[in-house]
């Protein structure tokens, strides 16, 4: 398992008038990847952004980015979402009905291909797609809302997940999205966590966001010595 772990600002929670800012923050604070929401109206209940405004951090920031497809039908819009500068790209196994072409395709543009999947989801529908995937982007919360309660039994399918990938030898890392903080950080790494969106937890008005993630980081630092010796 490798011993990496990195910390996704989700900026779904962040002040959209000043997203540069907001950017700089995080980066301050040690972020790895900043990950992108991107919300139809149709897939979840709500709707966000889309390849402008993701061109436009791209100018803002050198950090990766994640780009999150809550969206129906995602395959028509990748070829936007890499023009305008993302270097990962999850979509939804629900979504997308020629997903191993997706995955493919993204592969062969040079972007990391991620699948999302919700949480009521079985692990079952990944598996004639896992070895294509870079990562699995696990979500821990229903999609559509920053700010909602992490699922408990998360734990249980990140296991699960991490156990079907190291006994096939697989390289696909695991992401996790939804209700992510430092009090329930620790847990997730435990499981198998590997790379860490967390949006309320950073933007959020009573802390500041470059804090945050330094906290987050050092939670990380921690798990990453204890993997060092066992
Ligand atoms: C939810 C989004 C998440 C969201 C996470 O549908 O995919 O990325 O921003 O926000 P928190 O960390 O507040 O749950
Ligand atoms: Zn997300």
């Amino acid at each position: 398992m490798t011993k990496r772990i990195e910390i996704a600002p989700s900026i779904l929670s962040a002040d959209f008038a000043n997203l540069g800012r907001e950017i700089e923050r995080v980066q301050i604070g040690g972020a790895d990847i900043i990950h992108i929401d991107v919300m139809d109206g149709h897939f979840v209940p709500n709707i966000t952004i889309g390849p402008p405004v993701v061109a436009s951090i791209r100018k803002t920031t050198g950090l990766p980015l994640d780009v999150h497809l809550m969206i129906e039908n995602p395959d028509r819009y990748v070829d936007d979402f890499m023009r305008a500068g993302a270097d990962w790209i999850s979509v939804h196994v629900e979504a997308d009905v020629h997903i191993d072409r997706t995955l493919r395709y993204l592969k062969e543009c040079g972007v990391k291909a991620g699948v999302a999947i919700n949480p009521g989801t079985s692990l079952t529908s990944l598996q004639e797609i896992l070895p294509l995937a870079d990562f699995v982007l696990i979500m821990t919360v229903n999609p559509g809302f920053g700010g909602q309660k992490f699922i408990p039994s998360s734990p249980n399918k990140i296991r699960k997940l991490r156990e079907i990938i190291a006994s096939n030898g697989y390289k696909t890392r695991i992401e996790i999205d939804g209700g992510i903080g430092p009090e329930n950080l620790r847990k997730v790494l435990i499981a198998g966590a590997q790379i860490i969106v967390a949006g309320s937890a950073i933007f959020n008005p009573r802390k500041d966001a470059s804090e945050a993630v330094k906290e987050l980081k050092g939670i990380a630092r921690q798990r990453i010595r204890e993997l060092k010796v066992d």
